[in-house]
């Protein structure tokens, strides 16, 4: 294989480039973010490897959720806090049920760039270029929005910077706090059907902590109880800007990704001789690989060799995205691929992208379709003798209807009410919640599965 650098994948082919009309202007502004300050440290991402390793070996499970896109307008303190108590009460149900740690990783804090299927949009006769993320151009349909602005990416990195900055607050400044378990849940979620079963299980631990507090064991004294390790991640697929924020570690002279601690490549960017796969193999981040229908068992070995040759558990997360009739087909093959050849990997389930429909001319997804491809998911492990290691999701914190179903059953003539996305349909905080206590079902069959049971670290 040829020499690494970080700017090595642009000598390579490469797919989903924004036509930017200033190349001098989208130079200057990398420049610029090179000179910035790395978002996020190079030991933090060997944390976050460390445990996903323990989650390859089935002793931890992976909860990776938020936007599919976040934006510039719905920027705000309240969204990211609104996402985080639903994102801790979706790990604590996880913990509680599956008895063991929830490495806990969300979709945010850099996640702007999306791919798109087509480079143009056509509406009323005129034709404009996709929108591709707020990181490259505006969602409105005119022409000064969807022009690739380089601008754009400084405002990116930003907003990136004071969300992180947040969620560090809210996860080791007491927000996370075991004492505040029954605080977490939101206002429109307790009138609903989840939020009797939530604060029964919320009750049970500050019974368990109100014990541990008359034996000595306090949040004061125990940082096991008070704070919680909160990981970002983001699909890198403007390189530009990984590039500029690539940087190496002192302690270890290694090149990390500092622009969040886990980057993954996407199911349209994964061709290995290409540019997205070029960049990601030179960097130490933990990496996931999103695995969709077209995925061969013998093209996934060859992408494991190239991402991960040294066989490190905790480097690589398959993130398998079929659709709920295609998992049972395809997961097995690559499943038994991976075990034939004794790779170390995470495998995780995103339920959401194979099961997009559109319904009353919305982009939707019905809420059992994505519950039915996490069952057969746990199914195919359970069958070949693998672990169901998490879970990817789109996911809110606000009451949205984008996709279709669960205990409140949104209807398709609903999805206007509270439609939303910038891009993709997500789960609304109901429906995150439920999804959970789901997943705890499956979590516990699978564990009853396991027959000898190792301690369980931290
Ligand atoms: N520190 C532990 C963990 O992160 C326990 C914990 C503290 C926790 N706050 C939490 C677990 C919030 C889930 C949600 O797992
Ligand atoms: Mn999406």
């Amino acid at each position: 294989m040829t020499k690494w650098s970080p700017n090595s994948w642009r000598g390579k082919p490469i797919s989903q480039v924004p036509a930017y009309p200033d190349q001098d202007a989208v130079a200057a502004t990398e420049k610029q973010l090179a000179s910035y300050p790395p978002l996020v440290f190079a030991g933090e991402a060997r944390k976050l490897k460390k445990q996903l390793a323990t989650v390859a070996e089935g002793q931890a499970f992976l909860l990776q959720g938020g936007d599919c896109a976040e934006s510039f307008a719905e920027h705000g303190a309240d969204n990211i806090r609104d996402f985080f108590r639903v994102f801790l009460q979706m790990a604590v149900v996880l913990t509680y049920a599956g008895a063991q740690p929830v490495v806990k990783v969300g979709r945010i804090a850099g996640q702007f760039a999306k791919p798109r299927s087509s480079d143009s949009e056509t509406k009323d006769g005129i034709t404009l270029p996709s929108y591709r993320g707020d990181i490259i151009n505006g969602i409105e349909f005119d022409e000064a929005s969807r022009t690739p602005d380089p601008a754009r990416q400084r405002m990116a990195y930003r907003q990136s910077a004071a969300t992180l900055n947040l969620l560090r607050a809210f996860a080791q400044g007491g927000y996370a706090s075991l004492d505040n378990v029954h605080q977490w849940m939101l206002g429109f979620v307790s009138d609903s059907p989840q939020a009797e079963r939530y604060q029964e299980l919320a009750s049970h631990i500050t019974e368990t902590i109100n014990f541990m507090k008359a034996i000595g064991i306090t949040s004061e004294g125990h940082a096991s109880l008070r704070e919680t390790d909160f990981y970002t991640s983001h699909e890198a697929l403007l390189l530009g800007y990984e590039e500029a924020l690539t940087r190496v570690d002192s302690t270890s002279g290694d090149w990390y990704a500092t622009s969040g601690h886990m980057i993954w490549i996407g199911d349209r960017t994964r061709q290995p001789e290409q540019a997205h796969v070029e960049y990601c193999r030179g960097i130490k981040n933990p990496l996931g690989l999103k695995c969709g229908p077209s995925m061969t068992p013998d093209g996934l070995i060859r992408l494991i060799d190239i991402l991960n040759p040294d066989n490190e558990a905790g480097r690589l997360t398959l993130i398998a995205r079929f659709g709920h009739e295609k998992v049972a087909e395809h997961l097995p093959q690559l499943v038994r691929a991976v075990q034939k050849e004794g790779r170390k990997v995470v495998w995780s389930c995103d339920p959401m992208h194979g099961n997009t429909i559109t319904a009353a001319g919305y982009k939707t997804r019905p809420f059992d379709r994505i519950l039915s491809e996490v069952e057969t998911f746990f199914d195919v492990h359970r069958a070949e003798g693998s672990h169901p290691g998490g879970i990817h999701i789109e996911m809110t914190g606000k009451n949205v209807t984008e996709c279709t179903g669960g205990a409140r059953a949104i209807r398709d003539d609903e999805l206007q009410d509270r439609y939303h996305t910038h891009c993709d349909p997500r789960l609304n905080a109901d429906q995150a919640l439920e999804l959970s206590f789901l997943l705890s079902g499956l979590l516990k069959k699978a564990h009853a599965n396991q027959p000898e049971k190792k301690a369980v670290n931290g």
